[in-house]
C-alpha cells in the first residue's frame, strides 16, 4: 500500500534517508558518510558525485531495513545543506567540486557587489546582505579565477537539488534554498531579474522554482536501479535544510521558533507579512511552507564547535567510547556536572570557520578567554557549549529586536540530545526549551513535505499539528541565568575588540 513518504536529506557530512508513515512515525532512517575538502584555508568543497553515491546506498539501506517494496513509498522530499554552488555543463556534467555553504573564500566578491549596487538595494532587492556563503559571489568567483569553468556553465543547482536532478532529470529548486542564493527576489518569490542583469548571467542557467510541497518531477528509470526506489515515484521540491528543519519540528507559525543545535546553529522565527531586517543582520527567507517566510540567525559552528573540540582534545575519550561502544560526547560531558555554570569566568567565541550573526566576519576566529591555572580541561569542555548558546543569543536577541513574538522555542539537531546542553540553552537564553517527537529535523520535515504534496495532508500547519508533538521541557534557573546574563555581556563585547587583530592574523595567514 502506498502510504510511506521518505525523506531525503543531503548534508554536510552525510546523506541521510527517513522514511515515515502516514502517521508520522518514523520507520527506519540511514546514513551515508562523505566528506568535505578544504583545499585552501577558508574554502570548502564537496564533489556532487559522492551526494549521489551517499543517498543511493541510504535509500537502499532505508528499503532493506524496513523490508518495504518500493511501491509503498507514495512521495518524496529533498532537503540539504544550503547555499553550495554545483556547476553543471550542457551535457549535466559536474564542471568543479561544490563550493559549500561554510566556503568563506569570496570575500572579495561580495565586497564588490555591495559597493556596485549598494548595502540597502541589496537588501531591497534579496531582503538580505550578500555574504560569502551565499552562492552569487561564488559564481564571480568561478569566473575570476576559472574562467575555463565558466565559459562551459549550462545549469547552476544548490545541492539537494543536483540529487533530484539525478532522480528525476529535472533543473528544479524550491523557494526556501533559492532564498540564500542572493538571486531570488525573496519578497515577490521570484528570481531577481536586476540580480541576475548585474551578475550577467544567462536566466536558463537556473533552475524552475517551486514552493516546497509541489511535485517537481518522477524518479527516472536509471535512477530507480541505482537508488532502489521505484520508477514513477513522485519527488517534491523540499526545501533548504533549515526550513525544512522548522517544518519538522513544527516552527510554521509565527511565536514557534526553532533552534537548530547543528553543525551550524540556528535560531529561526516564522514571518507571515513579507519584510526584511532593516540593517540586514538576520537572514529573511522563504519558508517551507508557500506564503510565509522567515527570519534566521546562524551561528557557524555551533555543534561543529564540539566536534572541533573532540578530535582535537578527546583522543582518548574517542578510543575509550569505541572500545566500549559508547557514545563518545556521553563520555566528553560526563566530567561536566562538576563544572560550575560560567566555567569559571572561561569564555569561548566559536568563530571557527569565521561567523554569519551578527558578525558576518571571515576572518573572525575562535578564542578561549580568561584562562586561570584553576582551569582544566572539563572548563574548556562546558565554555564550548556556552559559547555556542551565547552565540545562539546573539541570533535570538536581534529576533527580538525584530519584534517577532516568542511563544515557545523548540529544540532540534545533534547537540539537543545533551540535557546539559539543552539546560545550558535554557538558562541563557532565559526561555523554556521544549523538544518535539521527532528528532530527525530536516528529512522528517522534508518527507512530511513529501506528505502534502501527495495529498496525505491539506497543508504543512496540518501535517505538523497532526504527527509533532512535545516531547520534554526545560525551564530557566533564575540565578545562573542572571550570571549567564553578566558573562554574556562580556562574550558579546569579545568580537568588536578583537575584530581588527583577527583580520590581521587571518592576512598573515593568507
Ligand atoms: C543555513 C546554513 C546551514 C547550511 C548547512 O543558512 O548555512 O544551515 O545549510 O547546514
Amino acid at each position: 500500500m502506498k502510504d510511506l513518504f521518505l525523506g531525503l536529506d543531503v548534508g554536510t557530512t552525510g546523506a541521510k534517508a527517513i522514511l515515515i508513515n502516514s502517521a508520522g512515525k518514523v520507520l527506519t532512517s540511514a546514513t551515508s558518510a562523505y566528506s568535505v575538502n578544504v583545499p585552501a584555508p577558508l574554502w570548502s568543497e564537496q564533489n556532487p558525485e559522492d551526494w549521489w553515491t551517499a543517498s543511493c546506498q541510504s535509500c537502499q539501506q532505508v528499503l532493506k531495513a524496513a523490508g518495504i517494496a518500493p511501491d509503498d513509498i507514495a512521495g518524496i522530499g529533498l532537503t540539504g545543506q544550503m547555499h553550495g554552488l554545483v556547476l553543471l555543463g550542457k551535457a549535466g556534467n559536474v564542471l568543479r567540486p561544490c563550493i559549500m555553504w561554510n566556503d568563506q573564500r569570496t570575500m572579495p566578491q561580495c565586497e564588490q557587489i555591495t559597493c556596485d549596487l549598494g548595502y540597502h538595494r541589496l537588501l531591497r532587492l534579496t531582503g538580505n546582505a550578500i555574504l560569502p556563503g551565499f552562492t552569487a559571489s561564488k559564481i564571480l568567483w568561478v569566473k575570476e579565477n576559472e574562467p575555463e569553468i565558466y565559459v562551459k556553465i549550462a545549469h547552476i543547482l544548490l545541492p539537494k537539488d543536483y540529487v533530484r536532478y539525478r532522480l528525476t532529470g529535472e533543473f528544479a529548486t524550491d523557494l526556501s534554498d533559492a532564498s540564500g542564493m542572493s538571486l531570488l527576489d525573496v519578497g515577490n518569490r521570484c528570481w531577481s531579474a536586476a540580480m541576475i542583469r548585474y551578475l550577467q548571467l544567462s536566466p536558463e542557467w537556473l533552475p524552475q522554482l517551486y514552493e516546497s510541497p509541489v511535485i517537481t518531477g518522477t524518479v527516472s528509470k536509471k535512477a530507480a536501479l541505482s537508488s532502489g526506489l521505484k520508477e514513477a515515484t513522485p519527488v517534491i521540491a523540499g526545501g533548504g535544510d533549515q526550513a525544512a528543519g522548522a517544518v519538522g519540528c513544527g516552527a510554521v507559525r509565527p511565536g514557534i521558533l526553532s533552534v537548530v543545535l547543528g553543525t551550524s546553529g540556528v535560531v529561526f522565527a516564522p514571518v507571515l507579512d513579507w519584510r526584511y531586517e532593516p540593517e540586514g543582520k538576520l537572514h529573511a527567507f522563504c519558508h517551507a511552507t508557500p506564503g510565509v517566510w522567515h527570519f534566521m540567525g546562524v551561528t557557524l559552528s555551533a555543534a561543529g564547535s564540539l566536534r572541533w573540540y573532540r578530535d582535537a582534545f578527546c583522543q582518548s575519550e574517542m578510543r575509550e567510547a569505541q572500545k566500549q561502544k559508547k557514545d563518545v560526547y556521553d563520555r566528553i560531558l560526563k566530567p561536566l556536572s562538576d563544572i560550575p555554570a560560567g566555567s569559571n569566568g572561561l569564555l569561548f567565541l566559536p568563530y571557527l570557520t569565521g561567523e554569519r550573526t551578527p558578525w558576518p566576519d571571515p576572518h573572525a576566529r575562535g578564542v578561549f578567554f580568561g584562562i586561570t591555572n584553576r582551569h582544566n580541561k572539563p572548563h574548556f569542555t562546558r565554555a564550548v557549549l556556552e559559547g555556542v548558546a551565547y552565540s545562539l543569543n546573539d541570533c535570538l536577541q536581534l529576533i527580538k529586536q525584530a519584534n517577532l513574538p516568542i511563544e515557545q522555542i523548540r529544540v532540534t539537531g545533534g547537540g539537543s540530545k545533551s540535557v546539559l546542553w539543552r539546560q545550558i540553552l535554557a538558562n541563557v537564553f532565559n526561555t523554556e526549551i521544549v523538544t518535539v517527537s521527532s528528532a530527525d529535523g530536516a528529512p522528517y520535515g522534508a518527507a512530511l513535505l513529501a506528505g502534502v504534496g501527495c495529498g496525505l495532508y491539506k497543508s504543512v500547519e496540518e501535517a505538523c499539528d497532526e504527527t509533532i508533538k512535545l516531547t520534554t521541557r526545560i525551564t530557566p534557573q533564575k540565578q545562573i541565568s542572571e550570571l549567564y546574563d553578566s558573562y554574556y555581556q562580556i562574550y558579546r563585547n569579545l568580537y568588536p575588540a578583537l575584530k581588527k587583530q583577527f583580520e590581521q592574523s587571518s592576512l598573515l595567514l593568507s
